[in-house]
Formats: structure tokens, C-alpha cells, sequence
């Protein structure tokens, strides 16, 4: 029991109009303080941004190019990323528990590259999630693929499941083959998720229109980096990514297939988290990578 001699009686009651408490991730303004905690594990609290690092491409690709180790290739480079999105095969098994870096794990799958990727199922249960520390949980949507319902549903059970356990959902647009990557589709896709519930959405970028997708999703964008570019592309796309209203990137292959992640890594979190221009953080990306085989 407190000792209770000498108590100073309360007297500072303004503060400011402002309430305190406020919030800095788009759309979550009204969640429960355990959901908001975890997106803040995810997004910086000082400007709502994240430098999210994806390797979750072995649960339908296999050990592709810069994966074949995630302990030795990827490990390394947690400690720089805000969030990292993988599975939980590998997390439990390659990723160092000492980790502070958000953890957004890849909650669907099903089928393999060799198979129709939108016939998808929920792949874990949530309470395995909540034993994982996991801030959120993401899944695949599908907008106009042959199996679009079935992951909308899947969308919505984990959006469910996740609200009882104050875990939040990142919905991953998925884009087919032989559909027309434009901010049009975006903005249908991204809303899709969000009026599902997602908490997060993580689409592309586009040239043309990107801000209406950002503009149009009531929840945070974050932007996929897709296939292995040049450095400088690479970062170029991310930079106009936030000028144009994503609140961070979701990259996988443009840092851990070019040929000094750590480099790269940094001078990603230069353009998002500093405002760096694409100029600017691929002479950091130089500076980095310069006299060291793979850094
Ligand atoms: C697809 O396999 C995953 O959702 C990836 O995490 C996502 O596409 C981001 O990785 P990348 O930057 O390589 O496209």
C-alpha cells in the first residue's frame, strides 16, 4: 500500500485545447487502445510513417532470390525496419525475439505459383497471432479475380477476428496478371478494403492519380515496392509515393534483392521518414554501399 502521509493535493486541470490523446494513424482515431498501440508499433508516433520490410514472398513463391536464408540475409536488417511483414514460419523460426520492429504477419494462403493465386484461405488463427506479438495481421484481396468474394470474406472474418483482440489488419491488394494496374482500379480496391475494415492498406504506386487513392482510402496507404528496379527508380517511386499522400512503404525485393540491402534500407527510411529526395538518398545508398560486398 502507497504510503499516504503528505499527499499534494491535484491543482494543474488545463493543458492546452488540444486533447492529449490524439492520434496520428489515419482512420484510427476511434479504435480501443490496445489496436492503436499496435498500429503504433507500426506507424512512427512522431509522423505516422513506416518503413515496413517484406519477406513474406516464400509462403506462394518459395526461396526466391534474396530469400533462400532469411536468419543470414534478412535478420540483419530488422533492426532498421519500423515493421516487418512475414510468416509465421518465418518468424518463429528466422527471426531473433529481441526484435522491436512491428510485426505484421501474412495471414492467408493456399495455393502456390503454379496454381490460381486468389483461391485463398485464412492461414492462421488468430490466437497463434496474439501469442506472436503480432500488431497485424495481412491479407490478400482480390478486386475483380475469380476468387474476389471469397477473399473479401476473408477480408472481413480476420477484420472480426481481430477487433475481439485489439490486432490490426492490413489488406494487400492483389493484382492479376491481366488486370490494368491505374489509379481507377486502385481507388476501387483500396476502398473496398477499408469499408471492409482493414486498418491499413497496401496497394501500388501509379504515375497518374495516385493521390486520388490516397485521398479516396479513409485508412493509411502503404505502397508495395514490386519487382527489383535500379536504386534510384526505386527510391524515386517511393519518394513520390509520399509526396502523394502513402504513409509508407511495404518493400521486399528492392531491398533485399539489391546488392547492399542495408544500404538501401537506409536510404529508403531517408526518403520516408526524412522527406530525403531520390537524389539525395541514393548518394546515402552510395555512401553506404561503397567498399562493402553486401551491406
Ligand atoms: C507479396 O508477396 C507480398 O505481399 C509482398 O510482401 C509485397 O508484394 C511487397 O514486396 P515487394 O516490395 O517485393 O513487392
Amino acid at each position: 500500500m502507497a504510503d499516504t502521509d503528505g499527499l499534494l493535493d491535484a491543482r494543474t486541470f488545463t493543458g492546452g485545447e488540444r486533447p492529449a490523446t490524439g492520434f496520428h494513424v489515419k482512420g484510427a482515431h476511434a479504435q480501443d487502445w490496445g489496436l492503436q498501440n499496435r498500429l503504433a508499433r507500426i506507424f512512427r508516433p512522431d509522423n505516422g510513417r513506416t518503413v515496413m520490410l517484406a519477406f513474406d514472398h516464400g509462403y506462394f513463391l518459395g526461396p526466391m532470390a534474396g530469400l533462400e536464408r532469411i536468419d543470414t540475409n534478412i535478420a540483419p536488417l530488422v533492426p532498421q525496419a519500423d515493421a516487418i511483414m512475414m510468416t509465421r514460419g518465418a518468424l518463429r523460426t528466422s527471426i531473433p525475439s529481441h526484435s522491436t520492429a512491428g510485426v505484421v504477419l501474412r495471414a492467408s494462403g493456399g495455393p502456390s505459383v503454379l496454381r490460381d493465386l486468389s483461391d485463398e484461405h485464412i492461414a492462421i488463427d488468430i490466437e497463434d497471432a496474439v501469442r506472436l506479438n503480432a500488431a497485424a495481421l495481412a491479407i490478400q484481396v482480390f478486386i475483380g479475380g475469380e476468387h474476389e468474394s471469397r477473399s473479401v470474406a476473408n477480408l472481413a472474418k480476420l477484420v472480426d477476428a481481430g477487433q475481439r483482440h485489439g490486432v490490426a489488419v492490413l489488406g494487400v491488394t492483389a493484382v492479376g496478371k491481366d488486370m490494368v494496374r491505374d489509379a481507377r482500379y486502385f481507388r476501387l480496391a483500396t476502398r473496398i478494403s477499408a469499408e471492409m475494415g482493414a486498418h491499413i492498406v497496401k496497394t501500388y504506386y501509379v504515375n497518374e492519380g495516385f493521390e486520388t487513392v490516397t485521398a479516396s482510402c479513409p485508412v493509411p496507404i502503404i505502397v508495395a515496392g514490386g519487382k527489383k528496379l535500379p536504386e534510384i527508380d526505386a527510391l524515386t517511386m517511393a519518394y513520390r509515393s509520399m509526396q502523394e499522400g502513402a504513409a509508407g512503404v511495404d518493400m521486399g525485393r528492392n531491398i533485399f534483392q539489391s546488392d547492399h540491402p542495408a544500404a538501401m534500407l537506409a536510404a529508403v527510411r531517408a526518403v520516408v521518414h526524412d522527406d530525403a529526395k531520390p537524389e539525395e538518398a541514393h548518394e546515402l545508398f552510395r555512401e553506404r554501399s561503397a567498399g562493402s560486398a553486401a551491406s
